[in-house]
């Protein structure tokens, strides 16, 4: 099979293989048709998130399932799907409890379903979406609605799932509050969406990349500026009461604080180089405001997919917009350039050519 494989060095290779020819039990076996680039890939490649080699990357991605294993009742071949990176176990307490994203077993269980020339291979986040095929955990295939097309299908699976969650499921943003969103790429458009959606007030979108307006604003922001110095002269003398860093830097992050209003609440999306540490002055924080991580969107994928999902059928999710540019596979170094040029919201890559 074709797939991108980092071995330290990226590679389009044309010998990914599946190790075993049927999904075991509890698994199913997906042909991924459309796959986004998330800046969580590209970390991989710069080393800000460091991982285990050869690793088909990929973790955003969307297609058919082909095969189930034994046991498998929820999914059957030909559904489609949209697949997230958790897979929880099912049988813990953090997901008794409906935090899946709090399941010890969703994080560094490395799994290694493929072989690439011949050597056992690692999935990228229990995924491995950049190849034609892929075997995950039942519970990491959700099924979608047959009318959304792959291409902006995919995007849920991270991008959509993470920006929206953390507005929707971790800061629980309230109609009429004012957000502030710092880095408008794929999760940072989502984030604005979210927030309009949650009927907030004002929605400002902060990019260093002044080519990014255009988007912010078609998602719902209602304001854009390059300028995070004077973001409180847009008319915000007391700060805002949501802002989200979708950058991941300890610079941001730190005016971040200097941004929220009190009572008010940073959620910390961007990923920044593993062991990364930010300061701020601790008083900044006296009058009631908070820091938040947010995993993945804090998201209950089964719940959060279809809802998503209607949220695009019925027009309140713009995904089509989100889809700058579809690349074949074999361009994915065009696609990077795209991404690291400011030039996408989102590119998406076709790891399936499509039949005309
Ligand atoms: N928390 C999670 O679960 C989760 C999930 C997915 C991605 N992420 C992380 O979120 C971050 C964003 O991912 P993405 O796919 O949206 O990336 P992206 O490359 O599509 O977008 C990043 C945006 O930030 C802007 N930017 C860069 N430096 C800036 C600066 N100094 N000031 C203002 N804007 C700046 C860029 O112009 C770009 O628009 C990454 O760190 C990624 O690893 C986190
Ligand atoms: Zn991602
Ligand atoms: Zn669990």
């Amino acid at each position: 099979m074709r797939g991108l494989v980092w071995t330290g060095e990226l590679e389009v290779r044309d010998d990914v293989e599946l190790r075993a020819d049927e999904p075991g039990a509890g698994e199913v076996l997906v042909r991924i048709e459309r796959a986004g680039l998330c800046h969580s890939d590209v970390s991989v490649l710069d080393g800000t998130i460091p991982f285990p080699t050869p690793v088909v990357l990929g973790h955003e991605g969307a297609g058919v399932v082909e095969a189930v294993g034994a046991g498998v009742t929820k999914v059957k071949a030909g559904d489609h799907v949209v697949l997230t990176t958790l897979g929880n176990c099912g049988q813990c307490d953090a997901c008794d409890r409906g935090e899946p994203t709090h399941c010890r077993d969703t994080f560094g269980r490395l799994p290694r379903p493929f072989t690439v020339g011949g050597e056992k291979a690692f999935q990228f986040a229990n995924l491995g979406v950049f190849t034609e095929r892929t075997v995950v955990r039942a519970s990491q295939a959700v099924v979608i609605d047959e009318r959304v097309p792959f291409e902006v299908a995919c995007l849920i699976g991270c991008g959509v799932v993470t920006g929206t969650g953390a507005v929707l499921n971790r800061a629980k943003v309230r109609p009429g509050e004012t957000v502030a969103v710092i880095g408008v790429g794929g999760i940072g458009l989502s984030v604005v969406q979210a927030a309009r959606i949650a009927a907030a007030g004002r929605v400002v979108a902060i990019d260093s990349n002044p080519a990014k307006e255009a988007a912010a604003r078609q998602m719902g922001a209602t304001d854009f500026t390059t300028d995070l110095d004077s973001v409180k002269d847009l008319g915000f003398p007391n700060g805002f009461d949501h802002v989200f860093e979708c950058v991941g830097h300890p610079a941001l992050i730190r005016a971040s604080i200097g941004l929220l209003d009190w009572g008010g609440n940073l959620v910390l999306l961007g990923v920044p180089k593993l062991g990364t540490e930010a300061a701020f002055v601790v008083n900044d924080l006296y009058n009631d405001k908070s820091i938040m991580g947010c995993r993945y969107g804090t998201t209950r994928p089964h719940h959060d997919i279809p809802l998503l999902v209607g949220f695009y059928l019925d027009g309140r999710l713009k995904l089509d917009e989100m889809v700058s540019q579809v690349y074949d596979l074999a361009d994915v170094g065009t696609a990077l350039d795209d991404l690291k040029n400011g030039k996408l919201n989102r590119g998406v890559l076709a790891v399936t050519p499509q039949e005309n």
